[in-house]
């Protein structure tokens, strides 16, 4: 399939925008500072933290606390691991029924219940088996993202 050329210029902290990429919807969240500072707090929550799983593959910059080449920007497939539904954003902080009690935000696969970090880590105990998936991809300037 053809790579996808993405301008991030205008693309705020704190917003997410959807791109398709080989028929699939790829994320692209800028992430705030408070966003990735729950990285931290996520880290002993999650099922694979540094990604090392191998059931596919991950790129080697996406295998960090982060899962992306910058810090703040997030790129990933937005298909659950589970049994593909996508899962929706929940960047709202606080307790919230029926999400971990100290839920920093990041996604809600609403098929069955799955959770995921604002990296797409998934939470301990859920259905889905993997993170979510982190495409291909590289800078071609500052603000110019290729996928695939
Ligand atoms: Fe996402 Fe089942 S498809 S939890």
């Amino acid at each position: 399939g053809a790579a996808v050329e993405v301008d991030i210029s205008a693309l705020k902290p704190g917003e997410k925008i959807t791109v398709e990429w080989r028929g699939k919807p790829v994320w692209i969240l800028k992430r705030t500072p408070e966003q990735l500072e729950s990285l931290a707090q996520t880290e002993p929550q999650v099922a694979d933290p540094k990604s090392d799983r191998k059931a596919y593959p991950i790129p080697e910059y996406a295998k960090n606390q982060h899962r992306s080449i910058k810090p703040e920007v997030f790129v990933g497939v937005g298909i659950c691991t589970h049994l593909g539904c996508s899962p929706g954003d929940r960047f709202q902080t606080g307790p919230q029924p029926s999400l971990p009690d100290d839920w920093h935000g990041g996604f809600l696969c609403a098929c069955h219940g799955s959770t995921f970090d604002v990296a797409g880590r998934v939470f301990k105990n859920k259905p889905a088996p993997d993170n979510l998936e982190v495409p291909p991809h590289m800078y071609l300037s500052d603000t110019r993202l290729i996928i695939g």
